[in-house]
């Protein structure tokens, strides 16, 4: 291994882009299908992992959609949290935001409490095992209607204390973030920070969207603002973060050659950009693994790494004091 791919696996990092139901690896998707008494369109672990072959988001979302049809019950909302938390732990993160899709689940007639308590408590153990530090965030489906967003957000008012953010994810095209402006008026009036996807297959003009209409703290993935010099402007003026996640561009056909990938443009034009793993059991790894591409493919330095990890730091919705204490444990680490 080289000293600077042992660097990336030791240093202290954070992970703000993460879809809980996107951790689950083929042998847990086997073992609760089995449990819950649940057909899978697949004989084994390895037909599993042969179907992931996709040329864009809507291959990949609807395998997600499939696979996350396992999860049936508060303990297998826990496993699964619970068995990432044990991964990432592996990978020296020391604080995650995970984004969860209830209406995957409540539409499948999953209760909403289930969902939520099964994750909440294994993120607990997670703290109290590893020491990991977390947040939630509610994504809405984009592709279903206003209506069921509201319904969602008014399902997640009793557990409002669990919840830092609400999000916008699956499919992008199509379904431009102003179709969700009034329920993100209603969630920030609630108390609720945003986050929203946007610029991973769709254009800038979405980007502009999730900032003026939708009001957002943080830009999931937001690769195609690139194409827009004066959105860009306005990005690194506000400093506004962008969760970045190389290895899902890659395997969703956003960028073809990892050599190309537009991460390190992003630092150089000034953007805080992080880096993410998205949906880590269908893309091929997690946190170290998406550091590892891009610092082969991209020739980054130490210095870029310790800039990525710090912007992910930097740009979580923890207190000014827990930044100070995690950027402390990265300063001492890099020093
Ligand atoms: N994009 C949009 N929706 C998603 C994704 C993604 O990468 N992963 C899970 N839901
Ligand atoms: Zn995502």
């Amino acid at each position: 291994m080289t000293e600077l791919n042992r660097f990336i696996r030791e240093m202290p990092k954070a992970e703000l882009h993460l879809h809980i139901e996107g951790s689950l690896e083929p042998e847990l998707m086997f073992a609760l299908a089995r449990r819950n008494n649940i057909e899978i369109p697949y004989r084994n672990v390895d037909e599993v992992r042969a179907a992931y072959q996709f040329s864009n988001l809507q291959d990949f979302l609807d395998i997600y959609y499939q696979g996350m049809s396992v999860l049936k019950t508060e303990q297998d909302f826990y496993d699964l949290t619970l068995a990432y938390i044990a991964h990432i732990h592996e990978q020296n993160v020391i604080h995650t935001e995970i984004f969860f899709d209830p209406q995957g689940h409540t539409d499948r007639g999953v209760p909403f409490a289930t969902v939520i308590n099964g994750i909440s408590s294994a993120l607990k153990d997670g703290r109290e095992k590893f020491g990991i530090t977390s947040k939630l965030i509610m994504c809405f489906l984009r592709h279903l209607s206003e209506e069921a967003a509201f319904e969602t957000l008014k399902q997640a008012l009793p557990h409002r204390d669990q919840i830092i953010a609400v999000g916008l994810d699956s499919s992008e095209v199509g379904f431009p973030p102003s179709k969700f402006e009034r329920v993100f008026e209603k969630a920030k009036s609630e108390g609720f920070l945003a986050v929203a996807h946007a610029g991973e297959e769709g254009p800038p003009e979405y980007v502009y969207e999730t900032l003026d209409l939708l009001k957002i703290d943080r830009l999931d993935h937001g690769n195609r603002a690139l194409e827009d010099d004066a959105l860009v402007k306005r990005l690194v003026e506000s400093q506004m973060a962008l969760t970045v996640c190389p290895l899902s561009n890659y395997k969703l056909a956003g960028v073809t050659d990892m050599r190309t990938h537009p991460i390190k443009r992003m630092l150089d034009l000034g953007l805080k950009a992080t880096v993410n793993s998205d949906d880590p059991a269908y893309f091929g790894g997690y946190v170290n693994e998406n550091y590892l591409a891009i610092s082969e493919s991209l020739n980054l330095t130490k210095d870029d790494i310790l800039i990525l990890a710090r912007n992910g730091f930097e740009a979580s919705f923890c207190t000014a004091d827990e930044k100070q204490t995690m950027l402390a444990k990265l300063d001492a680490f890099g020093s």
